[in-house]
């Protein structure tokens, strides 16, 4: 079984490792070598993992590397995806180039950040046939003390695996209400 995990050394990195762990071959997209490399060293099956360093503002590069992983590593049947919203442009090559390198079924986990809960503001990706959308929305935590505080990698990671887990349609990692006592 092949995975794509599009944005996977930052806090998608549990995640990442996670997926590998559980006997998924893991392709990580990424930029930086170094945070690839830390993947990698705290893999226990590195060899199972296909690092994809490309900038993903490419869309032609990153689709090219895409199918590759796929082409070596079998059709993808789980995508997590987390992109910034500068690399818009890039997500329709990427999205070809994920549905005609995908399995009959796949599911595609869009993690979105906490403006993604208010009206308007959800966008979804279009998948093609057999593609099966799912959404995790990452809020904010709300301290004992009244404080608030945006969420640390490992709840982000604990978030994106319990929605695989579950196969929610849409999960939200910690809490978007009260919207106006988020951290500022
Ligand atoms: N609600 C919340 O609590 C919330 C929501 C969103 C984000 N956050 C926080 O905000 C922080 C910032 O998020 P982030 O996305 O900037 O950092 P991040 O999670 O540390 O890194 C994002 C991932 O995307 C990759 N990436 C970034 N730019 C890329 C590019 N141009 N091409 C290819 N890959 C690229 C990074 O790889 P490289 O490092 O190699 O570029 C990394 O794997 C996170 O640490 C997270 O904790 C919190």
């Amino acid at each position: 079984m092949h995975a794509l995990v599009v944005g996977g050394t930052g806090m998608l990195k549990d995640v990442a490792l996670w997926l590998n762990r559980s006997g998924w071959t893991t392709t990580v997209v990424a930029r930086r070598t170094e945070r690839m490399d830390a993947l990698l060293a705290a893999s226990d099956e590195p060899e199972n993992v296909t690092p994809v360093l490309v900038d993903w503002h490419d869309g032609r590069m990153l689709a090219r590397a895409v199918r590759e992983a796929a082409r070596r590593n079998g059709p993808y049947a789980l995508v997590v995806w987390w992109m910034h919203a500068s690399a818009a442009d890039s997500e329709p090559w990427l999205l070809r180039a994920i549905g005609e390198s995908a399995a009959a079924t796949w599911r595609l986990f869009h993690v979105k950040g906490s403006r993604a809960s208010l009206p308007g503001q959800n966008r979804r990706l279009p998948l093609g046939a057999g593609g099966l959308y799912r959404e995790v929305i990452l809020g904010f935590q709300l301290e004992s003390d009244g404080t608030s505080r945006w969420l640390t990698h490992q709840e982000i990671a604990g978030g994106v695996i319990a929605a695989i887990e579950r196969d929610d349609v849409q999960t939200i990692v910690g809490r978007v209400d009260p919207w106006d006592q988020r951290p500022v």
